[in-house]
């Protein structure tokens, strides 16, 4: 691919895909390819994972009817424009499943920075991992897991899959529409230069603005009021302090309102 191809913004028939019917990790698997010099915008599905990565190191168990894909992108932009690239995969993925889910379904809303949840319940989880290659090119690997027909029975969270709402979508389907979801998204970022549009579409999808959360951080915990994201995509935390406080990672927790 050549410096102007990669400039541009991307368009559906710029992305691969390659179906695989088992891997340890669709993510393992992209950055894999990255080391043998593959030049990225492809998509890695498998029906099964027999070591899907979470976030935080945890296991993202992976039987088969459930969505497991990871787009593999290099040099997708300047470093310093990729911390808001996962509110971008965020409205893909809504963007994706809004399509599948029945009107009469529970709120499907996006919980910072990338859950997507429905009836506050998650239904998908997203694990960005990035990696440098030789020759100073940058890989990153998109990850994305959908309950689609089971739920894991031991999650620490409330988790639900899109079959409990009445949908009967094939993973292949749902990856279908998620392929063009992330294309339209992807175009929308315009490697990080779109961050403001991003910013407003991820704005409207999302739940928990004013409410009462707890953030976890590798090191400890805080809670306040969420107040919803900054420009650049920040979390905005109201801890009682003069402004509130902005967070660029952690695990986000809703807590019970009186
Ligand atoms: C999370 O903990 O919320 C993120 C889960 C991400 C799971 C997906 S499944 C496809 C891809 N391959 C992996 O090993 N992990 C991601």
């Amino acid at each position: 691919m050549n410096r102007q191809s990669r400039e541009r913004r991307p368009s559906h028939d710029d992305f691969r895909h390659e179906a695989f019917e088992a891997l340890a990790s669709t993510n393992s698997e992209c950055l894999a390819r990255a080391r043998a010099g593959d030049p990225g915008n492809l998509w890695i599905t498998a029906a099964r994972q027999t070591g899907g990565r979470g976030r935080r190191g945890r296991p993202w168990v992976s039987e088969p009817g459930n969505l497991y894909a990871s787009l593999l992108l290099v040099d997708v932009a300047p470093l310093e424009r990729l911390s808001s690239l996962p509110l971008a995969v965020a409205v893909a993925v809504h963007d994706a499943v809004r399509a599948v889910l029945p009107l009469d379904a529970p709120a499907l809303d996006i919980k910072w920075p990338n859950d997507i949840l429905i009836g506050r319940r998650k239904t998908c989880g997203i694990l960005l991992e990035g990696e440098g290659l030789p020759g100073g090119r940058h890989a990153l690997v998109v990850g994305i897991g959908v309950n689609v027909k089971a739920k894991p029975d031991d999650a620490a969270y409330p988790v639900t899959s899109l079959s409990e709402h009445g949908t009967s979508v094939s993973p292949e389907e749902l990856f279908a529409r998620l392929y063009a979801a992330m294309a339209d998204a992807l175009a929308l970022w315009d490697r990080g230069e779109g961050i403001a549009a991003v910013v407003e579409r991820w704005r409207r999808l999302a739940c928990g603005v004013g409410e009462k959360i707890t953030v976890n951080l590798p090191d400890r915990s805080i809670s306040g009021h969420f107040c919803g994201i900054d420009d650049k995509g920040m979390l905005m935390l109201d801890t009682g302090g003069a402004s509130p406080l902005a967070i660029a990672a952690g695990d986000v927790f809703f807590q019970k309102t009186e």
